[in-house]
């Protein structure tokens, strides 16, 4: 048995109300949107013993704090892998074939006839596709990918993975990954290593027909830099499922540019997904407030 202090809105807490609600809780089932730092632990108090986060994403957690108290962690990795990696596929072809800017040609009345170079994007097949991060996600993208006919697939990231070679995948210097991709795919965490990872100097070193996808955590990109290089040309274009801030503002200067297409974080939104990532993030709480093993838990 337990006693439940629940959030019951799909808007997120407040912190005020998040800091009072959560003192003397033994657990807390947090989503992505809540910041987890020493406030929030200090506002707890010691009886906190479990954080179980909705997310397999954990950047909005102090871990280093919550290592120090002794507090267990709970994520849902792998239920949302699937998911999130035909999202990312679905922003790359949304993104490189232009599908947002032509349905939008057909509303407004700029569609008046068949003409031979309107619209024209991107094509997969023959293709080489740069994977940043090649892990459970990164894997699901390039397994995806492969059947479209990408011709060579480059990744990078801290080290080989031995899985690479079911999908053919070649472990190259980021460098080498910029200058040779047509199709570069952001799929890695974000740490303090990969905040701002994609700036000026990467874009820069990226082709000039080169797709841009960012499907992992919006602080690995430089937005400024981002919109510099879309609009100056450097690259052909970008596909973002996150952002900074989320939400984006309505005003932010990359919701001018035809080349930018911006979805609002829905990698793993799918009505079965998002339920089993609620029962395993659920059981996670439960085994940790009962000190037993946990489905998932995040090792610190
Ligand atoms: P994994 O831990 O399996 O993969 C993360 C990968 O990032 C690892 O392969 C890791 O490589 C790599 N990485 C770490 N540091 C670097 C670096 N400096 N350069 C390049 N690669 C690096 O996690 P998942 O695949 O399950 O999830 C990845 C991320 O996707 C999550 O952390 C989350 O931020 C995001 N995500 C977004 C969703 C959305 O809705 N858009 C949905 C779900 C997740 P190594 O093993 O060598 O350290
Ligand atoms: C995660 O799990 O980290 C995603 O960003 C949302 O599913």
């Amino acid at each position: 048995m337990c006693k439940v202090s629940l959030w019951d809105s799909d808007e997120p807490i407040p912190r005020s109300e998040l800091l009072q609600r959560v003192s003397g809780a033994h657990g807390l089932l947090c989503l992505l949107s809540e910041r987890i730092d020493a406030e929030v632990l200090d506002a707890a108090g010691p009886n906190l013993k479990v954080i179980s986060t909705l997310s397999v994403g954990f950047d909005h957690l102090a871990i280093d704090e919550i290592k120090k108290r002794g507090i267990r962690v709970g994520y849902t990795p792998d239920v949302l892998t699937d998911a999130t990696a035909e999202l990312t596929v679905a922003l790359l072809l949304a993104t490189a074939r232009r599908i947002p800017e032509g349905v939008e040609e057909v509303k407004n009345g700029g569609w008046r006839s068949w003409k031979s170079l309107w619209l024209c994007g991107y094509g997969l097949s023959g293709s080489t596709v740069g994977v940043i991060g090649l892990g459970r996600i990164g894997m699901a993208i390039a397994r995806r990918l492969k059947p479209f006919g990408v011709e060579k697939l480059l990744y990078s990231g801290r080290t080989a993975k031995p899985q690479a070679a079911e999908v053919e995948g070649e472990f190259v210097p980021l460098d080498r990954l910029l200058s040779e991709s047509d199709f570069i795919i952001v799929s890695c965490s974000l740490t303090p290593e990969t905040q701002g990872l994609c700036n000026k100097a990467f874009f820069s070193k990226m082709k000039k027909t080169a797709i841009f996808i960012n499907t992992s955590r919006g602080a690995v990109v430089n937005q400024e830099d981002l919109y510099e290089a879309l609009s100056s040309g450097q690259i052909a274009a970008a596909g973002l499922d996150v952002t900074t801030p989320e939400p984006l503002p309505t005003d932010h200067p990359l919701l001018t540019l035809k080349n930018c297409v911006i979805l609002p974080h829905i990698g793993s939104a799918t009505y079965s997904t998002r339920g089993i990532m609620s029962e395993l993030a659920a059981n996670n709480l439960l085994a940790g407030l009962s000190g037993t093993g946990m489905p998932k838990e995040l090792i610190l």
